[in-house]
């Protein structure tokens, strides 16, 4: 998604060779106009699997997510990382390690809002190690749905995450795949040309 990447490249910034800072529009300030652009992609790109639900994960999914949902006109539940008050009963759960924070957190949605008659797109905003994204597809199995795919607005495919959803055979649509950031660098994966007309 060329609009991504010219944002990623004006407005991101390189903080190490594995971390790319986006705050300005992604992780804590948020571009709205970018948000629709990216709902309006995610819709396209999956506009043939009868979706019925998105999961994401707060909180940086929520924004895509939601932009996602208003064009495929479904519901978004976002999992939480932490417990809480009112939502205490009939909770499916994951345990997802972050290892760019060195962290643990338990994921959790009500089984409420999925059912066996769902099948749903997972969006989340980065994809590094991929164990946010194997959280979600965990719950999401467990609730008996099924899984159309991954929607992701970063990828960086120099890490293991892309690859370890594909080797369960989940669908992985990524809008900016990013092949190093080495030197300060941002370096896109040149997308084929048929996904650029
Ligand atoms: P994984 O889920 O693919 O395994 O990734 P990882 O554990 O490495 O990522 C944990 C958190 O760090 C996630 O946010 C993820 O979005 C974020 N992250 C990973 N790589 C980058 C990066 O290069 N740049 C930025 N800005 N974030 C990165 P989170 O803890 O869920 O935070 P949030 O959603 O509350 O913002």
């Amino acid at each position: 998604m060329l609009l991504l990447e010219e944002k990623i490249k004006t407005a991101g910034r390189v903080l190490n060779d594995n971390v790319l800072k986006v705050d300005s529009f992604l992780n804590h300030q948020i571009d709205p106009k970018l948000m629709n652009e990216i709902g309006k992609e995610f819709a396209a790109r999956f506009s043939q699997e009868g979706v019925t639900k998105i999961v994401t994960l707060e909180s940086s999914g929520i924004a895509p997510a939601v932009m996602a949902g208003l064009y495929m006109n479904v519901p978004v539940i976002f999992a939480r990382k932490r417990k809480s008050l009112t939502l205490v009963d009939n909770l499916l759960s994951a345990s997802v390690h972050s290892f760019t924070k060195n962290e643990t957190n338990e994921i959790s949605i009500s089984n409420k809002y999925l059912t066996q008659d769902d099948t749903v797109l997972i969006i989340d905003d980065f994809l590094a190690n991929g164990e946010a994204a194997l959280g979600l597809a965990e719950i999401v199995r467990q609730s008996g749905a099924k899984i159309a795919g991954i929607g992701i607005v970063i990828e960086k495919s120099f890490q293991p995450g892309a690859d370890k959803l594909k080797e369960q055979g989940l669908r992985v649509e990524s809008l900016a795949r990013i092949a190093s950031l080495t030197n300060g660098e941002v370096t896109f994966i040149k997308e084929k040309v048929e996904e650029l007309i």
